[in-house]
């Protein structure tokens, strides 16, 4: 077996950037039962933007807005609404996974650089993915503060049941246009060595309306993972472009989060006023059928919508968000996994179905 060049010991963060951040950390508290943990700002000496730092268990995201108009982050948000500005990974030494990827062809967005507090230093070095989002490589290993040099820590109250049960990072989707899905394929193979887990044709993800592409890919560890969508030739818009459309070229799709308990975790965010897609009553007269038994009573996933699904290694039990914003652009996944590790390839088409719903309310079917 060869050396893995590009080590990575999985998801650090994930930044958004908003047009409103305090107004984003406000819904993803209340909303998705985050815990805010750091802040930066005017009032912490950066001048130019506001930073949240949003925790849940494993996972952290940081939603960043501009405060005046001369800047990139409030260009990007103009540009392409709110959403994911950039996916970063830790690793155990940023310099070296920076100059693995740009002596592998990735275009360097920040060099590497230490910043430094007093508890501690970090090591970051960003590079570019696609559309304009970013990978940046966190080492953290030598710092002990809330998030990084420059951010205050900052603590809301905890929910006696802290947050709603979402524990990690599972996987997060990138959308790129038409032909360009083994570009991006071909990026992740070469600069990060990962390998393409599995693979959906527009023969598997294909509805009377819109079809899709999609390459799964992972990392040497099997910590990250990358599924690339493109469309495909359908008889009205795909979803896919109806993203590209409103995002204003490729970006990412949704990030799905895992829960080791689905059903009351989605009964937790329901009540915090999260929307989930539907899914027709009829899924469910022939899903039993389809994935076989499972720890979860029928009632509660018909009951929630929640959709299963069932691969050699185990099943999943899986539910999307409505759009977070109200560009049709990024939105989240809560899985659930028992083995199984796909993508719910099964459920493609009673989502897709759902979705291209909600896109003829918005007349863009
Ligand atoms: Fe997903």
């Amino acid at each position: 077996m060869t050396e893995d060049f590009m080590p990575l010991d999985g998801w650090d963060h994930v930044e958004l950037w908003v047009g409103n951040a305090k107004q984003a950390a406000f819904y993803y508290e209340q909303a998705f039962g985050f815990h805010r943990t750091a802040y930066a700002g005017p009032e912490t000496g950066v001048r130019d933007r506001a930073s949240y730092v949003l925790e849940q268990n494993e996972i952290r995201l940081v939603v960043t807005s501009a405060i005046r108009s001369d800047s990139e982050i409030g260009r990007h948000a103009f540009d392409h609404g709110d959403g994911v500005k950039d996916i970063a990974l830790r690793v155990p030494d940023a310099k070296v996974a920076f100059r693995e990827a740009v002596a592998r062809g990735a275009d360097c967005i920040v060099e590497p650089h230490v910043v430094k507090d007093d508890f501690g230093e970090v090591e970051l070095a960003t590079i570019a993915t696609y559309g304009d989002v970013v990978h940046t490589f966190v080492d953290r290993s030598g710092y002990e503060g809330a998030y990084l040099p420059g951010y205050v820590a900052q603590e809301t109250a905890k929910d006696a049941d802290d947050g709603v049960g979402l524990l990690a990072i599972d996987h997060i989707v990138g959308n790129v246009e038409l032909g360009r899905m083994d570009h991006w394929v071909g990026f992740y193979e070469q600069v990060f060595g990962m390998t393409e887990m599995i693979h959906f044709s527009d023969d598997d993800i294909s509805t009377e309306y819109s079809a899709l592409m999609s390459k799964v890919m992972t990392d040497g560890r099997g910590k990250v993972k990358f599924p690339i969508n493109e469309p495909a030739e359908g008889k009205r818009k795909s979803q896919i472009d109806e993203y590209l459309e409103f995002n204003e070229g490729p970006g990412a799709q949704h990030v799905a989060m895992q829960s080791s308990n689905i059903v009351k975790t989605v009964e937790a965010l329901q009540r915090r006023g999260v929307g989930f897609l539907t899914t027709p009553d009829a899924y469910y007269e022939d899903t039993p059928e389809r994935v076989g038994e499972i720890d979860e009573s029928w009632d509660d996933l018909r009951r929630l919508k929640i959709l299963a699904d069932r691969d050699d290694d185990g099943y999943l039990l899986q539910i999307f968000t409505k759009t977070a914003q109200d560009r049709p652009t990024l939105f989240f996944e809560v899985i659930e996994r028992h083995g199984a590790r796909g993508f719910g390839d099964g459920n493609f088409k009673a989502l897709f179905e759902a979705i291209e719903r909600e896109q003829a309310l918005r007349g863009n079917l």
